[in-house]
């Protein structure tokens, strides 16, 4: 299995994403501000496996603290997750595994310092089993929504690099493919950072998953040719009432889905829900440097001189969604995600 995220010993250790698909190189982490930098410079990256990671940065935080009281320690926690926190804004899990680390550190207040620190090493390896179990079990209830031969349309990567393993949207379709069900996967190569073209047709080949890699402009004349049966794709947030936070284009094919009549699914854990959140004009979106956009890899394809606007994620309407594929099952409009 990929994984792109794992402990090894007394380090964090991550495949660097950014020099995919030419060079496969692994990264060891042993302080949180590098965990931080790894996120925000999209070493590691994917709603779920930024979770996992900063998870993993408050262990670090914990071993690198010399604090000799629980509430020297917590000081030096809170400070990891603040800095964490701060690195890349939409995908709510992130959150979510932060305060989940900062409870159990709380919830174990009474432990030695030493046992407290070998807690939050189980909680944070929870947190990423956890993610794997949830990725198969939707990749089993969405593998049930696909046709056979079917030919499926994916953005962005939501495959097992974007996770603890597996995949979201990316389980779905390996799971769906272990079944023989799977004709072809049109990959979007989704600009600025490619990480269609990049990550989710490395992951393809490297499964043997059929696939062809488009440009993203590519997609509605392939629909139109009526070479699509379905799109999945993964979630950065979603909100209460069903609205999408996922990698900017998203939107753009949700539209093109309903137009050609083809369902639109959106593959994500409970743990990208924000139910606090009412709808999706409340998510933030993060907008990333314009030297993603005027250039790829080195090579300047703008003048240096021209403004840019470079959001990495957009919100597709619940409305334009046909189900969401979540852990606990599919889960369809109205959405009611206390259950
Ligand atoms: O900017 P990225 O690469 O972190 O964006 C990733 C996505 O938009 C994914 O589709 C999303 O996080 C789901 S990953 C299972």
């Amino acid at each position: 299995m990929i994984s792109p995220v794992r402990w090894e010993g007394d380090r964090l250790v991550l495949i660097d994403q950014t020099r995919l698909p030419s060079l496969e190189v692994e990264r060891g982490y042993t302080s949180w501000p590098e965990v931080a930098e790894a996120i925000r410079s999209l070493v590691v990256r994917g709603a779920p496996a930024i979770g996992v990671t900063a998870a993993f940065g408050i262990v670090l935080a914990a071993r690198q603290s010399r604090a000799t009281t629980f509430d020297g320690l917590l000081a030096d926690v809170e400070a990891a997750i603040k800095g964490l926190a701060a690195t890349r804004p939409t995908a709510v899990n992130l959150f979510w595994a932060l305060e989940r680390m900062r409870r159990c550190c709380l919830d174990h207040r009474t432990l030695p310092l030493d046992a407290l620190k070998a807690r939050l090493l189980q909680e944070a390896q929870a947190v990423l089993d956890e993610d794997v179990a949830a990725n198969r079990a939707m990749g089993a209830h969405g593998a049930a929504l696909v046709p056979h031969r079917a030919r499926i349309l994916t953005h962005c990567n939501a495959g097992a690099l974007a996770t603890a393993g597996y995949g979201t949207a990316g389980g779905v379709i390996r799971a769906a493919h272990a079944q023989g069900k799977v004709a072809l996967v049109w990959v979007d190569e989704t600009r600025p950072v490619l990480q269609g073209a990049r990550l989710t047709a490395w992951e393809c080949v490297k499964e043997g998953i059929p696939h062809r890699v488009i440009s993203d402009v590519a997609a509605a004349s392939v629909m139109a040719r009526g070479e699509v049966d379905l799109v999945v794709t993964g979630a950065d947030r979603i909100a209460a009432n069903g609205d999408t936070a996922n990698k900017i284009g998203t939107y753009a094919l949700a539209v093109l889905a309903r137009h050609h009549g083809i369902p639109f699914y959106v593959a994500a854990p409970f743990s990208t829900i924000d139910p606090a959140l009412p709808s999706g004009d409340l998510i933030p979106i993060e907008e990333r440097d314009p030297s993603e956009v005027r250039g790829f890899a080195g090579r300047q394809t703008a003048p240096a001189a021209s403004p840019v606007f470079n959001p990495a994620f957009d919100v597709t309407p619940a409305a334009l969604i046909t189900a969401i594929i979540t852990e606990r099952g599919v889960c369809r409009p109205p959405y009611d995600f206390s259950r």
